[in-house]
């Protein structure tokens, strides 16, 4: 469903107007689903990587049990043997439906295709004419013999628009249709219930192939020779890396269960149609957990996860009124799993909430598969309860009574996933605002500010000498020395002091310090507040303490 496409122009010229975001590739005309972050974006992603990391790995909160929770990380490599997406499943089934335009070749996600459609240029054209009133046989050649012509050429009207009269008739039992979706069936002829199958193409119109599954892994080359033995794949999730890592871990750190391994990195998926800015790219970032646990634990872990994960969200500014936690249906779950819930946002580019994170309770299965396709051993064993219980059993019976369940077994898994870029961007729109500030003369002007949590913002402090004379540009650049080998700071003494000011706000810098005529009188400096526009006034060699207090460093 179309949402608020214009706060999403607007959004999307502020990221690439201040170096956020930018199309990859860009002076080569682009490449559909792959983004590059400029200088603030990629600060704002490396301080979202960075809270995630220290949230969850460095200083997780205190588990279910009332203990630490235990956390390690990893850092696997994008490439990994085949046998790996075999064994979990992705060869086989990490596939969407999709169709492809008979006419013009391209490819159609078929669960997007309605909305695609409503989307595209040629049809919003002809549900114009809708709108204005019943349209008739002569209306409806017009527009296929102009319009239609140009935005649609491979639409059945506009190829043969004497087909227009028996379409008209056929489908409304009159010469006229009065509603966008009768007139939805004339183009098309007749209307499917399947998804995908019968509705025109939404580039061109042209007829669209049934559905049918198409497999969303890069592949690649490993090696010289350009041989099917030698096919890889570009990991489309992190998870994996992890699975197959589990006994490295377990047998070279002192883990025990419960406890997680955390990853952050690059996946790929050859998604059919990346849309929404960077919320479906082919290239992306994760962070992933897996989190280790008894079965009979999982589900007051899997509880804990849930919580832990919509409230890091919510500590760092996404409003609880466009944030929401869904639990999935049981229709909707894996055959493996007792429970997910979706963390899903409001994003503006639609009015239905999407998928920010999932946490799922994933039961044993992924080290299930991994030990049957490796035939590696992947049980856990708990040393401790053996320990503490074999007494209980006479001694001719421990090595069969310590090889199950409850002292050996395979750990089940909650995976809370998240996503880097759709974190990012969730971010930026809840933070992006439009109000107004005063301007140098006191005269209050719109502005465009945004609002970044602290933690987020990709510059903490600006320094700033209120004009470039008499000695205030020695006296900022050296508190901008002295702050900057703290925290990420941008010196700025060109232009009026407004215009400095509001560059600032668009990049979500939560405070600017000015050097004025007064400092060369008391030593003092203003600081201005990005979001109150608050000013105060404090000695310049508090400058560092004062924001280190404000921004908990
Ligand atoms: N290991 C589980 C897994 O990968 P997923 O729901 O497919 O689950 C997890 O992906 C998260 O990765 C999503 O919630 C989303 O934040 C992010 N993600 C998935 N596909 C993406 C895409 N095409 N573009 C950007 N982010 C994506």
């Amino acid at each position: 469903m179309p949402g608020d496409m214009a706060f999403m122009e607007k959004l999307t010229s502020l990221c690439k107007r201040r170096g956020f975001i930018y199309q990859s590739s860009e002076i080569y005309g682009g490449i559909g689903g792959f983004w590059d972050y400029g200088p603030l974006g990629v600060e704002l992603k490396r301080n979202i990587k960075e809270a995630w990391w220290h949230d969850m790995v460095t200083n997780p909160p205190i588990g279910p049990d009332g203990r630490e929770v235990e956390m390690v990380g990893l850092d696997c490599a994008i490439i990994m043997n085949p046998r790996v997406w075999e064994a979990s499943g992705h060869v086989a089934g990490f596939s969407d439906l999709m169709s492809s335009c008979r006419a013009c070749k391209k490819l159609v996600r078929a669960d997007q295709l309605g909305a695609m459609l409503e989307e595209s240029e040629w049809y919003q054209s002809v549900a114009e004419l809708c709108r204005r009133g019943p349209v008739g046989v002569a209306e409806l050649r017009r527009w296929a013999e102009t319009r239609g012509r140009k935005l649609a050429p491979n639409l059945g009207i506009v190829r043969e628009p004497g087909l227009i009269p028996a379409r008209l008739e056929g489908t409304t039992g009159s010469r006229q249709v009065h509603s966008v979706r009768e007139l939805l069936e004339v183009l098309t002829g007749e209307l499917d219930s399947k998804p995908g199958a019968g509705l025109p193409c939404p580039y061109c119109g042209g007829e669209l192939t049934e559905p049918r599954p198409f497999n969303l892994m890069f592949r690649t080359t490993v090696g010289a020779v350009e041989d099917p033995a030698n096919t890889a794949y570009l990991r489309p999730e992190t998870a994996q890396g992890i699975f197959v890592n589990f006994k490295n871990v377990l047998d070279t750190t002192r883990v025990k269960v419960p406890f997680g391994i955390a990853q952050i990195g690059k996946a790929f998926r050859n998604e059919i149609n990346p849309r929404n800015y960077t919320f479906r790219s082919r290239e992306f970032e994760q962070m992933e957990i897996e989190f280790f646990c008894r079965p009979e634990q999982s589900m007051a872990w899997y509880e804990f996860w849930r919580k832990v994960r919509y409230e890091w969200y919510v500590g760092l500014g996404l409003k609880s009124e466009k944030l929401r936690l869904r639990d999935q249906t049981p229709q909707e779950l894996a055959h493996y799993s007792r429970a997910c819930a979706d963390i899903e946002y409001l994003f503006p580019f639609s009015d239905e909430f999407q998928e920010l994170e999932g946490v799922a309770h994933r039961g044993n299965f992924d080290l299930t598969q991994h030990a049957k396709a490796s035939s590696k051993d992947l049980t856990y064993f708990d040393d401790e309860a053996w320990e503490r219980d074999k007494d209980k059993f006479p001694p001719e019976q421990h090595k069969e009574v310590k090889n199950r369940e409850p002292y050996r077994f395979l750990p089940t898994v909650i995976e809370p996933s998240a996503g880097v870029d759709r974190s990012a961007l969730a971010f930026l729109c809840e933070a992006y605002c439009e109000d107004q500030a005063p301007d140098e003369n006191g005269v209050m002007q719109p502005r465009v500010v945004l609002k970044l949590h602290p933690r987020l913002a990709p510059i903490k402090v600006a320094v700033f000498p209120l004009v470039k004379r008499e000695g205030m540009p020695e006296v900022a650049e050296a508190i901008y020395r002295d702050v900057r080998r703290y925290l990420p700071a941008f010196y700025d003494e060109k232009g009026a002091i407004g215009r400095r000011y509001r560059r600032q706000d668009e990049a979500g810098t939560p405070y600017c310090v000015t050097v004025d005529g007064q400092t060369l009188v008391d030593g003092t400096v203003t600081i201005r507040d990005r979001d109150t526009l608050q000013q105060i006034r404090i000695d310049k060699a508090h400058v560092l303490s004062w924001l280190g207090e404000k921004l908990g460093k």
